[in-house]
């Protein structure tokens, strides 16, 4: 597979098969992904794999108590202002959607939400953490390690679904990884194989055109927006 196709063919997915992949393709992902760039090669990211047991033990923790009242992070601004606010919303449409959840029916949303942390039944959750010294750069690179790790996956044939859902979870799953306190929660990744025959995983999410957002100045066959 090249670079192109994993980039097209990644998709976040939000239902998987059981199957545990073997320890040494994992620990072979988890170790390519730090090839990404860092700024001044910090390589910020700080990463821990759960499957079998330790992952059973912290999800049933989880199943067992009521989210965090405060996230690890704000995982969007306060007032999201158009067009960001349209795009969330029809994102959400569209999960609620293909489940065949009414766009009025909270309680069935709320369940979806829910379904997050359990990763969605994916067998491999990789929990991406970092020092609260670290900016908004240190962050960056984080997203870089993660897109790397969600790509080399996809050549493995493997899915993912990136979640900040686990904000709201940090402070469960720092007292579970031992992380010291200096330690935040980024993200958390949903690894394994997709459930190919769940509806959920039909979705595709769109894209705006390049004019939206887009500009290149300069260039010898004209300027194009
Ligand atoms: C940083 C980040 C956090 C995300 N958090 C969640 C999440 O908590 N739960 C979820 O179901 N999807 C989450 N997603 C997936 C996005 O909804 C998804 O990437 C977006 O809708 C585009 O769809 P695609 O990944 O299928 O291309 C997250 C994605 C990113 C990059």
């Amino acid at each position: 597979m090249n670079v192109c196709d994993a980039v097209r063919q990644r998709v976040s997915v939000r239902a998987f098969k059981p199957d545990l992949p073997p320890a040494s393709l994992v620990r072979g992902l988890l170790e390519q992904a730090a090839r990404a760039p860092s700024g001044g090669n910090l390589q910020p990211w700080h990463v821990h794999a759960l499957a079998g047991e330790p992952l059973a033990q912290l999800l049933a923790r989880l199943a067992a108590e009521p989210p965090q009242a405060e996230p690890e992070y704000a995982v969007y601004p306060a007032e999201l202002p158009e067009p960001w606010r349209t795009r969330r919303w029809r994102n959400g449409m569209q999960l609620y959607d293909v489940l065949g959840i009414a766009r009025d029916d909270r309680p069935a949303r709320a369940r979806q939400m829910l379904k997050n942390a359990t990763l969605f039944g994916a067998p491999v959750g990789v929990f991406i953490s970092v020092e609260r010294r670290m900016g908004l750069p240190q962050w960056m690179d984080l997203g870089m390690y993660a897109q790397n790790l969600m790509l080399l996956a996809q050549e493995q044939g493997l899915a993912t679904c990136p979640q900040a859902y686990w904000a709201r979870c940090a402070r469960t799953v720092r007292e579970v990884l031992g992380l010291p306190p200096s330690r935040m929660l980024a993200l958390g990744i949903a690894l394994g194989w997709a459930d190919e025959a769940a509806p959920v995983n039909a979705m595709r999410t769109e894209r705006d055109p390049f004019e939206v957002w887009g500009e290149m100045r300069g260039f010898a066959n004209g300027d194009q927006r």
